[in-house]
């Protein structure tokens, strides 16, 4: 499989790259480093990566900022940058990557446990999380020639395991699954 990852430099990004390395074809992308230089807060620049890469069978994204402070301290900004850079920038990946994304392909996208099981202080993560599940839950439903959508929500990755990590992303890109919430670390 060919596989595109945004943010394989990232604390996730870092974990599940080389486990798929093994045996698929990835091509890394981030702001600062990868393979192709792209921020998916901007759509030029997404048309820009999809242009560089061709015959890709799966996207994924473990790449979105969003802010969190407690509820007193946070103001419309904090919410809007998750808005853009986690929630509109992965929605806007997913529309654009379905022009040149291969039949049968799928888009895997990061959303997290803040987004299901908040903790204080962390409406900022909370609201970006729930707003991308929603939005791999719908658009699940419509998605055109064979491709799957999901979302892999963990908790902090200091509390779940590389393995659990990466057999989520597993599942994504290998299984039939399709619309689904891969949860790790619930508990
Ligand atoms: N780490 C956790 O415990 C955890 C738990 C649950 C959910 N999550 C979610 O998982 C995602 C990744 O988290 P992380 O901890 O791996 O973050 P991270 O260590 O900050 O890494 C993020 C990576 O994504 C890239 N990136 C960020 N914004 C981008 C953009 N607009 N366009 C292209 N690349 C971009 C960064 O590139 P540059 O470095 O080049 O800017 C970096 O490689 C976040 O949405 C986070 O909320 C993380």
């Amino acid at each position: 499989m060919k596989i595109l990852i945004i943010g394989a430099g990232g604390a996730i990004g870092k974990i599940i790259t080389p486990a798929l390395q093994v045996s698929h074809e990835v091509i890394t992308a981030g702001r600062n480093n990868g393979d192709i230089i792209a921020d998916i807060s901007s759509t030029d620049s997404i048309e820009n990566l999809f242009t560089k890469v061709s015959n890709i069978d799966a996207v994924i994204c473990a790449a979105g900022d969003s802010i969190s402070d407690n509820l007193s301290a946070m103001e419309e900004s904090k919410y809007s940058l998750g808005l853009n850079q986690k929630l509109l920038a992965q929605i806007n990946l997913v529309l654009i990557g379905l022009k040149f994304l291969n039949k049968n392909g799928s888009f895997t996208l990061i959303s997290g446990k803040m987004g299901e099981r908040p903790a204080k202080g962390s409406s900022g993560k909370a609201v970006a999380n729930g707003a991308v599940n929603s939005f791999v839950l719908s658009a699940a439903l419509e998605m055109p020639k064979g491709i799957r959508i999901n979302a892999v929500s963990p908790s902090k990755i200091s509390d779940i395991s590389s393995t659990d990590l990466i057999n989520a992303y597993l599942k994504s890109i290998g299984t039939a699954t399709n619309g689904e919430i891969i949860r790790i670390g619930y508990n």
